[in-house]
């Protein structure tokens, strides 16, 4: 067969040539944009590869339909953000939305302090004049980042701007450094809302993000609308699986048995299902004679080689030992472990028990290297979803591979 196209895209936001199932949360979000108020802010939160940034990109999509503006930034970077410069960041982004408008009164400038300026060009409300109000404003970054913000509200007129930030788990405040940027958002925010300014904030992130919002802010909790994503269900799965194809007019697709075996697999988590599509049909376009079983468990193994060991390879000798025990207790329907199990299982695992504090203690240090979370009912889930069956392969505590499928990879997928 000659080349044919691959129609799937694993890969941190990758647009899928299909996106499939979050109408829910779709919906949801287009109620919110009608709020002539802000009353409720958004958060995007999920495991990783379950689709936020896709859905946010939907989100962008929305908000320009209904006449909002939308800017925004990933925060992968943003770890140690101070104040001054979480405050540069939001005037940064602003300033892509209103650098177009122009000042056009005398009193919006002469009300923050101006004399107006020279009448040879109009002054437009661009990056450099942004930063001028936020240097000449009295008090502290939090009161400063407020003028402008208010003063950019007045200019632009009754049609909001969304400022949406994506990985925002990151921002974090820092005590010890008296800097406390997430501190700052919020405050800013839920005071310009109050004064009837519509801009919205929505914040992408990690299962840990909302918490961490909470932490800051205590009133974080009635700020947001938060927006779980979960793992699409069936229905929702062979969509992703089967409309790739028929977008994209391919000559081949999966039959029924290779779809079933797909959802299975990847249990329904989108990055899974684009990298296990994008695999098998890549080894489907070979078969000359057109018959094709997904090798299942050979895309597994590739997946662990490719997504997962870097993450194992992160964690300490110690944590990797609670993190086998806990992929050994963890219930595989709800995919959760708690504390006191896995005290509980240290007793009689064989190896140095760990201590109910001590267990504490590592699965905060996991949770801050991002491979656990804290779930609602207070039990521990995986932040990386599968990362259980992960570990049970690396542990050996998988349910044994049939003989023949061990160490014949390469032979199987070039035939
Ligand atoms: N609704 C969806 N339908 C099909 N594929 C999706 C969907 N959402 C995400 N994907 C795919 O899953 C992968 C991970 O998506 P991404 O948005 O980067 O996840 P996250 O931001 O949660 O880590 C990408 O390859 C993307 O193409
Ligand atoms: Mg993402």
């Amino acid at each position: 067969m000659n080349w044919v196209a691959n129609p799937y895209r694993p890969g941190a936001g990758h647009m899928p040539l299909h996106v499939a199932g979050r109408e829910p949360e779709q919906a949801e979000f287009r109620r919110l944009l009608d709020q002539e108020v802000i009353l409720s802010n958004v958060v995007l939160t999920g495991p990783c590869g379950v689709g936020k940034t896709v859905l946010l990109e939907r989100f962008r999509e929305l908000a320009v339909d209904a006449g909002w503006r939308w800017v925004g930034t990933d925060l992968s970077e943003a770890t140690s953000l101070s104040e001054e410069r979480i405050a540069t960041r939001l005037i940064t982004d602003l300033a892509l939305a209103t650098g177009r408008f122009v000042v056009s009164s005398r009193q919006a400038l002469t009300k923050i302090g101006f004399s107006a300026t020279s009448q040879r060009r109009e002054q437009t409300l661009d990056y450099d004049l942004l930063m001028r109000v936020y240097g000449e404003a009295p008090g502290l970054p939090s009161d400063k980042l407020k003028q402008v913000l208010m003063f950019a509200a007045e200019v632009v007129g009754p049609r909001g701007i969304v400022f949406a930030y994506d990985e925002a788990q990151n921002l974090a405040d820092h005590a010890a450094a008296k800097e406390f940027p997430l501190g700052l958002l919020l405050d800013v925010f839920k005071s310009i809302q109050r004064r009837e300014v519509r801009f919205m904030l929505v914040l992408s992130g990690l299962p840990m993000l909302f918490p961490r919002l909470v932490d800051s802010r205590t009133y974080a909790e009635r700020m947001f609308r938060v927006l779980q994503l979960e793992r699409l269900d069936e229905a929702s799965s062979r969509e992703a699986i089967v409309r790739p194809v028929e977008v994209m007019r391919s000559p081949v697709c999966f039959d029924d048995a290779a779809v079933a075996a797909i959802v299975e697999a990847s249990r329904g988590y989108p990055y899974f299902i684009q990298f296990i599509c994008h695999e098998a049909f890549a080894m489907m376009v070979q078969e000359p004679d057109g018959r094709f079983v997904v090798p299942a468990r050979d895309i597994v193994r590739k997946l662990d080689h490719d997504f997962f060991a870097a993450r194992w390879s992160r964690a300490t000798e110690r944590q990797r030992e609670l993190l086998l025990l806990a992929a050994r207790v963890e219930r595989e329907e709800v995919e959760e472990f708690t504390t006191a199990e896995l005290v509980e299982a240290s007793r009689t695992g064989g190896g140095k028990p760990f201590s109910s504090s001590g267990v504490a203690q590592m699965l905060a240090a996991l949770t801050e290297a991002g491979l656990v979370y804290q779930s609602r009912s207070g039990a521990y889930s995986f932040a990386v979803p599968l990362f259980g069956g992960f570990l049970r392969r690396q542990g050996g505590l998988a349910a044994p591979s049939p003989p023949q499928a061990a160490g014949k990879r390469s032979k199987r997928a070039g035939r």
